[in-house]
């Protein structure tokens, strides 16, 4: 008996023989990589950005629950030139005809799956400047989602510089009848 324990005792020194628990290995031979001292990626390691941080080259549209705001303050940067009309009717169609229709009457190929949106031959439609119509690209409208991030701002307003364009040609004031008069 007191040699068996003698026996066990020299064992547990030597380290070969588990002595009591055996949730840990007592030894390990050669353990190569098993045991890295590599920190995980993003282990307790990432700093958090200050308060109101923005990603690089990201400018947060600063308008987003003030519509009316929009209206007054954004004004159109972009001159109705040849190339941006074109560039207008290609993004128009692309994003905007979908729902809208070809000349904005609310007739979309995907009407009446999706609900018919309202006509951008409205008066009231007409009548907003054109940083109301650049808000409701930016921020959305209820059912119209925002189309900030897949349209750049200049490509916003040169998709509001062509509903203008079908707006006139739709209903064309005497001024653009003159204008065109004149053109001929
Ligand atoms: C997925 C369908 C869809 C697409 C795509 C879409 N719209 Fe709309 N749009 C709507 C709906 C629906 C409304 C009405 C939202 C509401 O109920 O206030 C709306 C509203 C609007 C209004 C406000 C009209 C009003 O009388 O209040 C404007 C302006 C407008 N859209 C412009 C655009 C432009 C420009 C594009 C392209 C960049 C576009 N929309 C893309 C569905 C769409």
């Amino acid at each position: 008996m007191r040699r068996t324990s003698l026996i066990t005792a020299a064992l547990c020194l030597a380290g070969l023989a588990g002595c009591g628990k055996h949730d840990k290995p007592n030894f390990i031979y050669m353990p190569d990589m098993v045991y890295s001292p590599a920190l995980k990626a993003q282990e307790g390691q990432m700093l958090m950005p200050p308060a109101g941080t923005v990603p690089r080259d990201f400018s947060p549209y600063p308008y987003k629950t003030n519509p009316e705001e929009a209206g007054r303050a954004l004004k159109n940067p972009v001159q109705p030139t040849e190339q941006v009309m074109a560039r207008g009717k290609v993004m128009f169609e692309t994003f905007c005809m979908p729902c809208h229709g070809p000349t904005g009457e609310g007739d979309g190929t995907i009407v009446p799956k999706f609900p018919r949106p309202p006509s951008l031959q409205s008066d009231k439609v007409k009548t907003w400047t054109d940083g109301r119509i650049y808000h409701v690209i930016s921020a959305g409208q209820n059912l119209m989602p925002t189309y900030a991030t897949q349209i750049d701002p200049v490509d916003r307003w040169a998709i509001i510089h062509y509903i203008r364009a079908f707006q006139k040609a739709k209903n064309p004031t005497a001024e653009d009848l003159k204008a065109a008069g004149k053109q001929e």
